[in-house]
């Protein structure tokens, strides 16, 4: 019999209009967060060549030595984050096993961990399908912390609270000093801070300031990916940085449930992170490009759209429902509620397809 946990947990809302789109040949695709860029040639160099010489056998549970140091500098070179050690990087599948990894070393069955509403979908499922409790938070109206709300959600069984910056759906970023805000407030409630910095290089105006330099003295679990940064969604590398207690707990998580990252993607990742990153900033230019594109686009037709400062993505107000829009037009896009209640009456476009794809799919949405 399947678990009440596992049976409590949702499918994703973007998947069934994916499934759908992807029976459709002449679909347009906009509803996922995926890069259409290749992952760069020397990342796929670097793979080969640890394939064709024998690095592929099982790496310590916390990631590869060389790439946890590599992460360190990283973060010292890119996220203004010096002073980390390796003891204190855990190598993850991707982004979300940094936070399943983060939630079952903080959570038990019956904890209670606070999400943004609207937010990635994982945040809440991860809760659920550890028997632990989801509590959505509103964000005010231009998605920055509303502290009533915050203080309304949490109770005695919270934990710890999930923030995201860039974020996905809305493209908000947080500014150093609500970062510094919220660290306070967690630290007076006795939560641990899950912060989700997997779009940290997909900032489109200024640098994204990360969570643990604003709050230094604060009990986190901040949480960075490959995924977008270097178009290496099908890889499967993140990383999540934190107290040396907690990543031996993050690891003990892995090495029961993955053993190890791949490690031919680990010695990729070693590649991304230390060569050249010329490729990030192309990639950053071409969202960049895209939103403006895309933004002015709205203006044209008269959709009201959130002008998004990071991530990659656009988000609509409208009444148009996803599937209908599919039905009838061909655009896939991912439904607003699909993210929380709070997503009703809007729709998410992915920035990261090709810019007339982006424009059709807006064109689309206003002519229903
Ligand atoms: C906010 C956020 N966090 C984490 C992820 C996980 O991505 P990955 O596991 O590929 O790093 C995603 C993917 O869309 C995301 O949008």
């Amino acid at each position: 019999m399947t678990s009440p946990e596992v049976k409590n947990t949702p499918a994703s809302g973007i998947r069934a209009v994916a499934n759908a789109a992807w029976a459709r040949p002449d679909a347009v695709h906009l509803e996922f967060g995926e890069p259409d860029f290749d992952t760069p040639a020397h990342v796929v160099e670097a793979a080969d060549r640890a394939a064709r010489t024998g690095q592929t056998r099982y790496g310590p549970s916390a990631g590869l030595p060389a790439l946890r140091a590599a992460v360190t500098a990283k973060l010292a070179r890119d996220n203004g984050f010096p002073g980390v050690t390796p003891e204190q990087v855990v190598v993850t599948a991707g982004g979300v096993g940094g936070l399943f990894a983060a939630y079952r070393t903080l959570l038990s069955a019956g904890d209670e961990i606070l999400v943004p509403d609207p937010g990635w979908p994982n945040f809440s499922t991860i809760a659920t399908i550890l028997g632990a409790v989801p509590r959505p938070y509103r964000l005010s109206p231009d998605f920055a912390p509303d502290y009533d709300e915050l203080e309304t959600r949490t109770s005695p069984r919270t934990k710890a609270i999930l923030i995201n910056s860039p974020s996905n759906p809305v493209g908000y970023q947080w500014s150093i000093e609500q970062l510094g805000q919220l660290g306070d407030w967690a630290a007076r409630h006795g939560l641990t801070v899950i912060s989700d910095e997997c779009y940290d290089q997909l900032w489109l105006d200024n640098p994204a300031p990360t969570f643990a330099v604003a709050a230094p003295e604060v009990s986190h679990v901040t949480v960075f990916s490959l995924s977008k940064s270097y178009a290496m969604t099908g890889w499967r590398v993140g990383y999540a940085v934190t107290s040396p207690e907690l990543a031996a707990g993050l690891a003990r998580v892995q090495e029961v449930t993955a053993s190890c990252v791949n490690t031919i993607a680990q010695h990729a990742a070693i590649a991304a992170l230390t060569g050249d990153q010329q490729c990030v900033a192309v990639m950053r230019a071409a969202y960049r490009e895209r939103r403006d594109v895309a933004l002015a686009a709205a203006q044209r037709l008269g959709l009201a759209v959130t002008r998004p400062a990071g991530a990659f993505y656009l988000w609509v107000s409208s009444d148009v429902e996803a599937q209908r829009l599919l039905n009838e037009t061909g655009t896939a896009v991912a439904p607003g509620e699909a993210f929380g209640s709070a997503g009703a009456g809007h729709l998410r476009l992915s920035l990261a397809a090709a810019t007339e794809h982006v424009v059709r799919g807006l064109n689309d949405i206003a002519q229903l």
